[in-house]
C-alpha cells in the first residue's frame, strides 16, 4: 500500500471510534474505497479497533461481500444457487477455472478477470447463470462461456431494464 493510500486509510479509520461494533462498517468502507481488504488494511483496522487479525479474517470470510484480493478489470460471479446447481453451474465454474487458471476468490495474473462463486443472483429462470460486471448471462453453455471471455461483443441473455437481468435490481450480496 502506498504512502498516500495509507494516509487515506488512516483518515478513514479516524472517523470511527475504537468500538468493535464498527468492524463491519469499517470493512465495508475500506473495501468501497480500496476495492478489497488488503493485508495492510486488515492489520491497521485490527490495531485501530483492538481486534485480532484472525478475528477480522473470521468475520470478513463469513460475508461473501468481502474480497481479499484486488479485483480484476472484469468480475465474473458464477451462481451456485440451487436452480443453477441443478442445471450445471459446476460445469460452468470448472470451465472458467480451467480457462482462466484461477479459482474463486482469485484474479488472473494480467488483472483482466476475477472469479467468484455466489449464491442466487435472482435469475433462476435463466439457470445456469453468471454475472459479468453488471450484466447477467444465462442458459450458459461452453460456447457462451468462451464468448464471455473473448468478447467485447456483449451478448447478454437478459438486458438492463427487463426486470429480470439487470444487476441493479437483482443484486444478491
Ligand atoms: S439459483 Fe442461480 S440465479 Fe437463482
Amino acid at each position: 500500500m502506498s504512502a498516500i493510500a495509507m494516509s487515506d486509510l488512516d483518515s478513514l479509520l479516524q472517523r470511527y471510534d475504537h468500538s468493535h461494533e464498527n468492524l463491519i462498517p469499517v470493512l465495508q468502507e475500506v473495501q468501497s474505497q480500496f476495492g478489497f481488504l488488503s493485508p495492510e488494511a486488515i492489520r491497521h483496522t485490527a490495531e485501530h479497533l483492538n481486534i485480532s487479525i484472525h478475528d477480522i479474517f473470521s468475520v470478513a470470510s463469513f460475508y461473501s461481500q468481502f474480497r481479499f484480493h484486488k479485483p480484476g478489470k472484469h468480475c465474473l460471479k458464477v451462481c451456485g444457487g440451487t436452480a443453477c446447481h441443478v442445471r450445471g453451474s459446476d460445469n460452468v465454474l470448472d470451465a472458467l477455472e480451467r480457462q482462466l487458471g484461477i479459482e474463486p476468490g482469485q484474479t488472473t495474473a494480467n488483472g483482466e478477470f476475477s472469479l467468484e462463486r455466489v449464491m442466487c443472483v435472482g435469475a433462476c429462470a435463466l439457470a445456469p447463470a453468471l454475472v459479468k460486471d453488471d450484466t447477467v448471462y444465462g442458459r450458459l453453455t461452453q460456447n457462451k462461456v468462451d464468448r464471455l471471455l473473448n468478447e467485447d461483443a456483449h451478448d447478454p441473455v437478459a438486458t438492463p431494464g427487463t426486470g429480470t437481468g439487470h444487476l441493479e435490481s437483482i443484486r444478491s450480496e
